[in-house]
């Protein structure tokens, strides 16, 4: 699963489908992506509490399925071992994605290796930045993170990126028509075998007009 406001309609229609009783998460395993260094367990901003908030706590999924990232506190060097570990166990079925809006994915910043397994991050300006919105300062933002890498992102059978809003056309343009390289960490996703990618106009806006009009 991918935290961030992209997946929020997508987390509402699957715990609507739930409550429809058409379909049952009992049987689904759950990884995450991605979480920041340095927050308190309680802090409302970790990520495992943004996941239970606005998906797990809503549905049938099983507690005993669920294994996010650095949920508890602990040694992090520790941590990118053992979930480097599970996903080698538990090869993903599908990944959900997010974009930030300079390319990344999961919390792999530009200039980040394709090969990269679950890492620790510094965080780039832009993205403290953009994520300061959730916080009460820039300040409280943290400087580091842990997140799956791109090795891991791509393994998955299935991914599915969700993109919205005039802020990320730039984004999608580049990760869609620029040169694969890891100054853009998106753009690897067009080498995947299955990536459905969900936009809707604002962030197509900049797409080459033929691919505009598929869109
Ligand atoms: C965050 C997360 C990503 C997320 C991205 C976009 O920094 N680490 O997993 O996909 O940025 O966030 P949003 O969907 O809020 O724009």
């Amino acid at each position: 699963l991918a935290t961030g406001s992209s997946p929020l309609g997508l987390y509402k229609k699957m715990i609507e489908s739930y409550q429809k009783d058409q379909v049952s998460y009992k049987n689904t395993e759950v990884l995450n992506l991605d979480e920041y260094i340095g927050l308190s367990e309680q802090d409302p901003n970790k990520y495992s509490h943004f996941l239970h908030h606005h998906l797990l706590d809503h549905a049938d999924f099983s507690k005993d399925n669920i294994d996010l990232i650095m949920a508890k506190q602990g040694n992090v060097q520790e941590e990118c071992q053992r979930y480097h570990n599970l996903l080698i166990s538990n090869p993903v079925d599908i990944q959900i994605l997010g974009l930030g809006s300079n390319c990344h994915i999961g919390f792999n910043e530009p200039g980040t290796n394709f090969d990269s397994q679950t890492h620790i991050v510094k965080l780039k300006e832009d993205t403290r930045k953009n994520n300061a919105r959730f916080f009460s300062s820039l300040d409280q933002v943290p400087k580091e993170a842990i997140t799956v890498g791109i090795r891991d992102i791509m393994s998955a059978q299935h991914i599915l990126l969700v993109a919205s809003g005039k802020q990320k056309a730039e984004a999608v343009k580049r990760m869609l028509e620029e040169d694969i390289c890891t100054d853009c960490p998106a753009s690897i996703l067009r080498v995947h075998k299955s990536v459905t990618i969900i936009l809707d106009e604002e962030a197509a806006s900049l797409l080459k007009k033929e691919r505009g009009e598929l869109c």
